[in-house]
């Protein structure tokens, strides 16, 4: 297995394994580590099929299901995240998957299908960088914040849609607003990591309105400064696996009118402290 860095902050392109073979558990045990040690993990040249995607992601905890998007057809686990001039992704600002959940993912599988030859590139960012990046006074501060993570916020733009409310409504009763630490404590490494995002985090409670969008706003542009962050570049069966509790990602939506097409699998985490 050969591993190459890909950015100071996180990231690391793994050569040398197929994830179509069985993952037993001593291979599962060296993407655990190896994830916990680059936080975003890319491999390519990984033709999988959806059921061996499933099970790559379970090696990391059950499986999600999310309430908003279309799904391979038998496994209900594996989401189509799709992109074409009629329907294109609404999904433009930088977040972590599912953060109104109260067991947010701990780490997302996304496999691509369709790709467009140039464009589509997707930007992560460590959250344990952005975290260690910030003042010593803004540490103490951060801590024992609570932010509320709201799936109506991430979903505004489809909801008002014609037709939206109807079709969201049951996601919308079944997500209500959740509260979650601003610093968390990685429940693997130790190391703290910031917990915030534009796409769903709504405030932070317990300060002034004005108080807490200009720290939000802060926050996130802190966290996608470019010395956090790596850019994958797809390519057909690349196969990427990141910690959703400490990192953001954010597509890039350059690629219209050619299509796109992912495949998105997400493990579930533990209620984050
Ligand atoms: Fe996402």
């Amino acid at each position: 297995m050969q591993v190459k860095r890909i950015a100071g902050a996180l990231g690391a392109e793994i050569k040398g394994v197929d994830l179509g073979q069985i993952l037993t558990p001593e291979i599962s045990i060296v993407i655990r580590d190896l994830l916990n040690e680059h936080e975003v993990l890319f491999f390519r040249q990984q033709a999988i099929e959806p059921a061996q995607q499933r099970d790559l992601a379970a090696i990391f905890g059950p499986l999600q299901t999310h309430p908003a998007y279309g799904t391979v057809a038998g496994i209900p686990e594996v989401m189509i995240l799709e992109s074409t001039v009629d329907k294109p992704s609404k999904i433009e600002v930088w977040h972590s998957d599912m953060t109104f959940r109260q067991h947010p993912p701990s780490v997302t599988v996304l496999r691509g299908m369709v790709i467009p030859n140039v464009g589509g590139d997707t930007l992560f960012a460590s959250m344990t960088s952005a975290y260690d990046a910030l003042s010593e006074g803004m540490k103490v501060y951060l801590e024992g914040l609570v932010a509320v993570h709201d799936f109506a916020q991430g979903f505004r733009e489809s909801l008002a849609e014609p037709g939206g409310r109807e079709r969201l409504g049951a996601a919308l009763e079944e997500n209500p607003p959740v509260r979650h630490p601003v610093v968390q404590v990685h429940p693997e490494t130790g190391k703290k990591v910031l917990f915030v995002n534009a796409l769903f985090t709504t405030h932070i409670e317990g300060l002034p309105p004005l108080e807490s969008s200009a720290l939000l706003d802060f926050l996130c542009q802190h966290a996608a400064l470019p010395e956090h962050t790596c850019r994958f570049q797809w390519t057909p069966d690349s196969v990427v696996l990141w910690d959703n509790r400490s990192t953001q990602h954010k597509p890039v939506n350059d690629f219209l009118p050619a299509p796109r097409c992912l495949h998105r699998v997400v493990s579930e985490g533990d209620q984050p402290y």
